[in-house]
């Protein structure tokens, strides 16, 4: 499917927000793959799809898993938000018509990233993060270090939803605890200090 008939049926799918927001994610996947040469058209496809699955929510989500047979842990059905990446890669399969196994893997771990990401993977959890509409402490340093070491930045995001996460309260989904020691052991691997 063509990226501009995707982006009219989102229309009628999401917000106005959550739009623009998938827009921006698509662009700023397309910066971050031209800068590390990976593939800018599985970028942008990955990009304006990554949040197709939000508007489940709730009970939705549990009963969309259900009926795809994904089997959710404990973490999942209780915060049923990090549903949205598994929902997000079906949709896309099912109904975009998306068949690139490295496009659905980049929706599917988007939201808590996972151990040994691949290049477009960690282009797509990155991109979510530090894209124009994002504002929060320490951003300017966080859209530098994206371009200059994209494994850096990976800490840097995780880092930064497990704080969020303590703060707010809520259940931390292990994943994002992987995908944080998982890029600062790669960063220790180079004698690198973080
Ligand atoms: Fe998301
Ligand atoms: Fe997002």
């Amino acid at each position: 499917m063509e990226i501009n008939t995707i982006i009219n049926i989102l229309k009628n799918e999401l917000d106005a927000y959550r739009l623009n927001h998938s827009i921006n994610v698509m662009e700023m996947a397309e910066s971050l793959a031209k800068h590390y040469g990976a593939d800018v058209h599985k970028a942008r496809l990955a990009g304006i799809l990554h949040d197709c699955g939000k508007n489940y929510q709730g009970d939705e989500a549990r009963e969309y898993i259900k009926k795809i047979g994904y089997i959710a842990d404990e973490v999942e059905i209780r915060q049923p938000k990090l549903l949205h990446g598994i929902i997000g890669e079906n949709l896309a399969r099912e109904k975009y018509r998306v068949a690139d196994e490295e496009v659905l893997g980049a929706i599917r771990w988007h939201t808590t990233g996972k151990v040994g990401m691949t290049l477009l993977e960690k282009i797509i959890y990155v991109a979510d993060y530090i894209e124009p509409l994002r504002s929060f402490e320490g951003i300017e340093n966080m859209r530098r270090i994206a371009f200059e070491d994209i494994e850096k930045c990976i800490v840097y995001c995780s880092e930064s939803t497990i704080k969020f996460i303590l703060k707010k309260g809520v259940l931390l989904h292990k994943n994002t605890v992987d995908t944080r020691n998982y890029s600062l052991m790669i960063i220790r691997d180079r004698n690198e200090k973080y």
